[in-house]
């Protein structure tokens, strides 16, 4: 029992604000007049993680790993193929639109490019507002007031709400974008690659105002990206993904300094070091051949084709997402801490 006041001695970890457990989603292949079915892009293929309160997920992966799959699925933008999403401890998987429209406030989505994603007829201040007239909600003050609260929030000028957004930079268009998501108040955020389409100089600012926001308004984040660079600053907790699954997933700090994954030290020798010294020492890890296709993924291990310490067990048996430190799990018969599968004997 905890006392009132008194630190815990083992507190509880807090419950997950989000769990997904076995999430499948393959894009079904049709052919012909009949549109029989002839295969499966496999975008997504059994994912389990949680989200906790409060903490930034971030997910990592080459372009086709299934990362827009895995947000658009656990904002329930798509309906996944097999698999279980909770949300506050409800199982929403397969909630249909009534069921998800109180949820809809809950859980939002920033996009990637703010260019495509802002409606070029409508002025900022019918964008950011929008979230208010589809939920019939009116907000205290009236929707204008909000919106213009929001504006000021993210760092625009509040006085712009009139203003159409081509009249805005691409740094400018995405706080829009972030603008619009926080309108409701969600309580979880899931960003996908919501810097990459900008500017280098100024992807720094947007990913700091979202560590801002974070802060000021108690959100928990999932923010996608193709490379570890970008996330690095903001991720309590790095999923590392490759064709469809999950290879590794571990604090910042583990991640970084001793990834247990081939696949992420390849990730990570090509991420920039501004320290010449480091930069000189570094092995740069050049992964060969592209990514294989997601409709007949490699068997076993799904990085075997591309992975320098491939053995024959890799080619054969896909290696589980197993937890090998506390708070650190990796999927790979052959980690680089040297405690082989052989060893550990868990391969079942
Ligand atoms: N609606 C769809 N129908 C068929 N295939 C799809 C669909 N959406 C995505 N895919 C395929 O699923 C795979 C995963 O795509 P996804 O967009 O999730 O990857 P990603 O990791 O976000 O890539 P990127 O870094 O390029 O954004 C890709 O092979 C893609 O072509
Ligand atoms: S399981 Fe084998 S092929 Fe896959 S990452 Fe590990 S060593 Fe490489
Ligand atoms: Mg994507």
């Amino acid at each position: 029992m905890t006392i009132p006041g008194q630190p815990s001695a083992s507190p509880e970890p807090a419950a997950p604000l989000l769990k997904v457990e076995g999430l499948v989603k393959h894009f079904p292949i049709t052919k012909g007049l009949l549109r029989r079915q002839s295969g499966a892009v496999q975008a997504v293929d059994g994912l389990t993680f949680d989200v906790r309160p409060g903490e930034t997920l971030g997910v990592v992966g080459e372009s086709g790993c299934g990362k827009s799959t895995m947000g658009r699925l656990i904002t329930r933008l798509l309906e996944p193929t097999a698999g279980r999403i909770e949300f506050e401890g409800r199982d929403i998987t397969h909630l249909g639109v009534a069921g998800m429209r109180p949820m809809r406030r809950d859980v939002q989505m920033i996009f990637q490019d703010p260019y495509s994603s802002l409606n070029p007829r409508h002025t900022v201040g019918t964008i950011v507002g929008a979230p208010f007239r589809l939920q019939g909600i009116t907000p205290e003050g009236g929707v204008k007031k909000e919106v213009q609260r929001l504006l000021g929030l993210v760092g625009l000028n509040p006085e712009h709400y009139n203003r159409y957004p081509h009249e805005f930079s691409g740094g400018q268009r995405q706080r829009i974008g972030i603008a619009r998501a926080l309108a409701l108040k969600p309580k979880l955020v899931v960003a996908d690659e919501p810097v990459s389409a900008l500017d280098v100089s100024i992807q720094a600012q947007v990913v700091n105002l979202l560590d801002d926001l974070q802060e000021e308004l108690g959100l928990t984040y999932v923010i996608i990206a193709h490379d570890l660079s970008v996330i690095r600053h903001v991720s309590d907790r790095i999923a590392v993904m490759y064709l469809g699954k999950i290879v590794e997933l571990a604090d910042r700090s583990p991640l970084y300094t001793a990834p247990l994954h081939p696949y992420t030290r390849a990730l990570l020798s090509a991420v920039p070091v501004p320290d010449p010294a480091r930069r000189a020492r570094r092995e740069r890890i050049l992964l060969k051949g592209d990514v294989p296709s997601p409709i007949s993924p490699p068997s076993g291990c799904r990085f075997h084709t591309r992975c320098w310490k491939a053995t024959e067990v890799c080619a054969r048996e896909e290696p589980p997402l197993l937890t090998l430190r506390p708070g650190h799990a990796v999927a790979c018969h052959h980690p680089e801490d040297g405690s082989d599968s052989g060893a550990r004997g868990a391969v079942t």
